[in-house]
């Protein structure tokens, strides 16, 4: 125990050799029975902890299911804000990282102490905040929201309500534009939504003058101006079902297209390149959970995320808010 103990502190997962002849998806599952866990996903995973999770989605449809989840034990293969509002929504379970490093950029350009000075200059706004932050800042929020319901839940609200909207700029920009409201911005962003060339999308389109250019609305509002469809990752996959067009160049994180390629095979997808000489644009943080990970955490219910009773009683309201909000919208 206390090897593994150093090992993520050092690591930030369990490194324990695995036995090359073992067959990791069959492993997986069993551990899922005996320990009564279900493993989340999110679409940005890659594609083999994608097929073997029992639900897949984006940061609304998980926290939906780690609300209502019957298990005992939630696998979180995403990014660490989203292991921990598992835990606020369902504290009494045991949540799991496989990797206790995969953060996110987005949530590091928040930091609460910052945000608290910030909201004490607008005494009169409420704050709404992307899911995509720390717990502590969810406990300094009024209303949590994803990108799938941001500009609802904005919408929602009486038209004199006064709002200060953080941690991403472009995000708050895009409900700016989409609801007339004057939000007051949080400067944070997305690293890899902020990555994409606008010359060599521009150089895609005139390749292929067909395709629709669908973009996720953590990108900079000229890539945004400039996209046929604007949805969170559930809303781009969703658009690329129901579209007639047959070709698509997705500015967002590449591991959405496993899914868009599953759901309409007879389609092409091209991930939207970044500026520099990548094809695609991939997380970091997200791309750090793999299979052994995943097999590994399970095995050993390491590493956990836990968070302090206070915090989580005070980032509870502002996620449930979101998450009442939407089931009134049928989100
Ligand atoms: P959605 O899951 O809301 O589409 O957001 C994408 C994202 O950046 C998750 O980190
Ligand atoms: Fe964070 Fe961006 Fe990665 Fe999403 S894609 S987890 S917002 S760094």
């Amino acid at each position: 125990m206390i090897t593994y103990l150093t090992e993520l502190d050092t690591k930030g997962y369990i490194d324990e050799p695995i036995d090359p002849t073992l067959d990791l998806v069959e492993e997986i599952n069993k551990l899922k029975k005996e320990k009564n866990a279900v493993l989340l996903a999110h679409y940005y995973q890659e594609p083999e902890i994608q097929d073997i999770a029992d639900y897949i989605g984006d940061s609304l449809g998980l926290s939906q299911q780690a609300a209502k989840t019957q298990a005992d034990v939630i696998v979180f293969a995403g990014v660490h804000f989203m292991a921990e509002t598992a835990k606020i929504l369902s504290p009494q379970k045991k949540v799991l990282l496989p990797d206790l490093k995969a953060g996110c950029s987005l949530s590091d350009s928040c930091p609460p102490h910052l945000f608290a000075k910030f909201k004490e200059q607008y005494p009169d706004h409420i704050a709404i905040t992307y899911v995509n932050c720390t717990a502590e800042l969810k406990a300094l929020s009024d209303i949590v929201c994803t990108s799938s319901n941001a500009v609802q839940i904005v919408d929602s609200l009486p038209p004199d309500q006064k709002i200060i909207f953080g941690p991403d700029k472009n995000l708050g920009d895009y409900v700016r534009r989409k609801t007339g409201r004057d939000l007051v911005l949080w400067n944070g962003a997305c690293m890899v939504h902020e990555l994409f060339s606008q010359e060599r999308i521009q150089h895609l389109r005139r390749q292929f003058p067909h395709a629709k250019f669908i973009a996720h609305p953590e990108c900079e509002k000229e890539l945004l101006d400039a996209a046929d469809y604007i949805g969170s990752t559930s809303g781009l996959l969703k658009y690329t079902q129901e579209s007639d067009s047959d070709t698509f160049i997705v500015a967002t994180e590449s591991g959405i297209i496993h899914q868009m390629e599953k759901a309409s095979p007879g389609k092409t997808f091209i991930p939207a390149p970044p500026n520099n000489a990548c094809a695609c644009n991939d997380c970091p943080y997200m791309k750090l959970n793999t299979l052994e990970k995943v097999y590994n955490c399970m095995k050993f219910d390491l590493p956990e995320v836990d968070l302090p009773a206070g915090i989580i009683a005070r980032a509870k309201r502002p996620i449930e808010r979101m998450l009442e909000i939407s089931e009134r919208l049928g989100l």
